[in-house]
């Protein structure tokens, strides 16, 4: 805040008053009365009992009793940092979104995180890594709410809080933090075989990074891109460090959990602090937007399905620089609260159904991990662009609305100014011609295969990542209880490729099934292993 905004005592006034709390030069209540003690209470003499009367002491210990709030339902460990993002103008040709025109510079926030321990657990288990980014442009907020690994685990929303509830810990111990090393967990995914693709990349090295600052991040399911002209193209965005890709090994990370659970979160905040700001490219892959919804026979709505980068590079559109760490972990990193909804002119989304699940759910768990709809008013969610949505009161309202009239149209507040049309710079659903069909609970024939890509997945890494992969499954597996999610993992792991199967079943003492489909004939994508991954390969 500047001068104008303190008052003669130097404390913050009227609105900056919340952004800069505790800034004072004396010590108050929070209704802003100077106190000359905050170490005892109101006593009937010194050893006389405590007063009902001392509203100080009662004030006190009520905001501390109300601390907490709920931890995220998933992704809850996480760390923060602010940053900049620079559009190269390399995307103008398929989207008109101005954040990604050329050197125009968007403030963004970026949390990173795993997936399924609790706030307190530890940096470097086996996890996925969540991968969000808020980009507050000049058009509104735009939300990237991806992972470090390209596929999800399952392929419509209504399965999520089942994948969830097998990957939590146990409800009777809950145990184990970590996302894997569970009865419950590989039972799931034994079961559940459009799960394979993720399990397997996750059982790789990506799955136990060296640093949120060495790790890719995908958006996962495929966008729609629009153009000042109303044409349409699909799309996937990456984030490729420009560090490269490195992992730990299993022992490191095992030892590390020990030593410094705070790993990442450390390494990232001491890297922004000593000025070696991490960096990312943001990177698209595009497809024509055909009706099939297709590329080369791969199925751009099932978000367990990548697209090998050999045959879609990746073309850079701007560059990302986390430059700042949070000043408060509550009120940014624990505050913030991504969309996937949260959209901007220029990029839609399609009828992925984990995506149509993603766009209720996020806005739903908000309103009460954050106290009531009114959170997109906390410093760390405000637009950086003008907010006139008629929405009015509500729990933890902080906003004071002016004019009498919100709605429209009126005639008493001067009416409100709306165009309608494409060309006002309003984001307008790009006008998709929608399937016909009856209404099913049915997943499409193209979701069938759950074997392929994972087997691409395989014949691609190098020795030492297959060793890597190897042994995760053996050191997970072997931590199971129950003999038959052992041996039905090993049934899933001959149909991705028979010697992967063998030599996790020596490991494990058990005999290796034979596969029970025919095996695919697919070409390894070398853009899939780590080993010598910088990027770009200039
Ligand atoms: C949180 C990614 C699927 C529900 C998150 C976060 C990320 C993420 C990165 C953490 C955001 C943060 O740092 O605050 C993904 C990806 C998915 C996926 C990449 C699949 C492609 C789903 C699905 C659902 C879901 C299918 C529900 C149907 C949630 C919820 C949270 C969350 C409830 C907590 C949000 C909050 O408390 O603010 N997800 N997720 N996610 N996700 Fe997802």
């Amino acid at each position: 805040s500047g001068p104008d905004t303190m008052s003669p005592t130097g404390q913050p006034t009227g609105a900056d008053q919340a952004d800069v709390a505790q800034g004072g030069a004396y010590l108050t209540t929070a209704q802003g009365a100077r106190l000359y003690d905050t170490d005892h209470s109101l006593k009937a003499g010194p050893r006389g009992p405590v007063l009902l009367q001392d509203h100080h002491l009662r004030e006190k210990v009520m905001h501390f009793d109300h601390e907490r709030i709920p931890e995220r339902v998933v992704h809850a460990r996480g760390a923060g940092a602010h940053g900049v993002f620079q559009g190269y103008g390399t995307a103008a040709s398929v989207t008109k979104a101005a954040f990604l025109a050329k050197d125009v510079e968007t403030p963004v926030f970026v949390r990173f995180s795993t997936v399924v321990g609790s706030r307190g657990s530890a940096d470097t288990v086996r996890d996925t890594r969540g991968f969000a980014t808020k980009f507050y442009t000049s058009e509104g907020v735009f939300d990237l709410v991806g992972n470090n690994i390209p596929v999800f685990f399952i392929q419509d929303a209504i399965k999520f809080p089942d994948v969830v509830h097998a990957a939590k810990p146990h409800p009777d111990r809950e145990i184990p933090q970590a996302q894997s090393a569970h009865d419950t967990f590989w039972d799931f995914v034994s079961l559940h075989t459009e799960a394979t693709h993720h399990t397997i990349f996750f059982m790789g090295d990506r799955g136990i990074p060296r640093s949120f600052r060495m790790m890719e991040g995908f958006g996962v399911h495929t966008f729609r891109l629009v153009n000042a002209a109303g044409e349409t193209t699909l799309v996937k965005f990456h984030w490729k460090p420009k560090l490269g890709v490195h992992s730990l090994v299993w022992d490191e990370a095992q030892l590390i959990n020990g030593v410094d659970p705070d790993f990442h979160r450390r390494d990232l905040a001491d890297a922004i602090e000593a000025g070696a700001y991490p960096q990312w490219e943001l990177g698209i892959q595009t497809f024509p937007d055909t009706p099939e919804q297709t590329f080369e026979g791969i199925d751009l709505l099932d978000p367990t399905n990548i697209v090998p980068e050999e045959m879609a590079p990746v073309q850079p559109i701007g560059l990302l620089t986390l430059n700042r760490n949070p000043s408060n972990f509550f009120a940014e990193t624990e505050q913030v609260a991504f969309h996937v909804g949260h959209l901007v002119p220029g990029i839609d989304i399609t009828d992925d159904p984990l995506l149509a699940g993603r766009l209720f759910s996020y806005l739903d768990t908000q309103i009460t991990r954050l106290g009531g709809p009114n959170f997109p008013q906390l410093p760390i969610n405000r637009p950086h662009a003008p907010v006139n949505d008629m929405q009015r009161d509500g729990m933890h309202q902080t906003a004071v609305h002016r004019g009498v009239a919100p709605y429209r149209p009126n005639s008493l507040d001067g009416g409100c100014p709306f165009t309608a049309g494409a060309d006002t710079g309003a984001f307008v659903e790009a006008p998709v011609r929608v399937p016909e069909g009856r209404k099913v609970r049915e997943a499409p024939e193209s979701f069938a295969d759950h074997f392929s890509q994972p087997r691409r997945f395989w014949l691609s890494m190098s020795p030492v990542e297959r060793e890597h992969i190897v042994g995760a499954y053996v050191f997970e597996l072997g931590k199971c209880y129950e003999q038959a999610v052992r041996e039905r993992t090993l049934q899933v792991l001959a149909n991705i490729d028979p010697e992967l199967c063998r030599q996790v079943a020596d490991g494990l003492g058990l005999p290796a099934p034979e596969p029970t489909v025919p095996l695919a004939d697919v070409a390894p994508s070398p853009a899939l292993s780590q080993v010598g991954k910088v990027w770009p390969t200039e």
